[in-house]
């Protein structure tokens, strides 16, 4: 499960110290999915780096499964990343240069021990096909729509099998169509994996798939009700 416990973040300014977290906890189990929602500005993308082990709290711990990112050494953390954590970004992130498939595969460069990377590959191969992205394997992110450079991204996300999903806007450049497809993607491939999906989204209608909803202001988050 994930577990956060008091978050505090705070920034250094000329003006002093700037609070964008305030004693932010919560917990979520795999299989759960929450959408946040809240202002631009408010600290959601922070939050999400928090939990991702990108930035590390001013104060306060997360634990996935027990363990706190931010106790790791810098080696073990990356590692941690690499083995339990997908992101998505509102910009795909991908390599130019790299094939749809090649893309997938990045982040086992790192992790998977040579003998298994022909399994590693029917995994790539397996996710892409859910996606519905069999046809586009060779393809380089400049000859994908937008929407396809998202479902590729989901597919990299969950190449390693992680734990925890976090999605920073994940649909915010879609049109409306290719949003409500990757959306659905989104949800039906954490179903299928069982992960902790957390999602920030500016979209009402995005955020309304999801069973958990909180709200990000003031520098806390609050749960939404139905
Ligand atoms: N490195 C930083 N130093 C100082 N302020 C920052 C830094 N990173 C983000 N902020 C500020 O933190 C606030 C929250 O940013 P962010 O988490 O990106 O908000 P959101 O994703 O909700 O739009 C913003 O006001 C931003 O200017
Ligand atoms: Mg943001």
């Amino acid at each position: 499960m994930l577990d956060v416990s008091q978050i505090a973040k705070t920034y250094p300014t000329p003006r002093g110290p700037l609070s964008i977290l305030s004693g932010v906890s919560f917990s979520l189990q795999r299989g759960d999915a929450a959408a946040i929602m809240g202002p631009s500005g408010a600290g959601k993308s922070t939050l999400l780096y928090i939990l991702g082990g990108l930035e590390q709290p001013t104060s306060g711990t997360v634990a996935l499964d027990g363990r706190n990112p931010y106790a790791l050494s810098e080696k073990d953390l990356a590692a941690f990343r690499n083995q339990a954590i997908g992101f998505i970004f509102q910009d795909h992130c991908l390599l130019p240069q790299c094939s749809v498939l090649e893309n997938v595969l990045v982040p086992t460069l790192v992790s998977a021990p040579s003998r298994s990377r022909l399994g590693t590959e029917q995994r790539a191969r397996d996710l892409l096909a859910q996606v519905g992205l069999s046809d586009r394997l060779d393809h380089r992110p400049a000859e994908l729509s937008g929407g396809e450079k998202q479902r590729v991204a989901l597919a990299r996300a969950l190449i390693c099998k992680p734990l925890l999903l976090l999605c920073d806007e994940p649909t915010g450049n879609l049109d409306q169509a290719s949003a409500d497809v990757v959306a659905s993607l989104l949800l039906e491939l954490h179903r299928r994996q069982e992960t902790i999906l957390i999602v920030v989204t500016h979209s009402a209608e995005l955020a309304a798939r999801f069973p958990l909803r909180y709200e990000l202001r003031n520098a806390n988050l609050y749960p939404v009700s139905a």
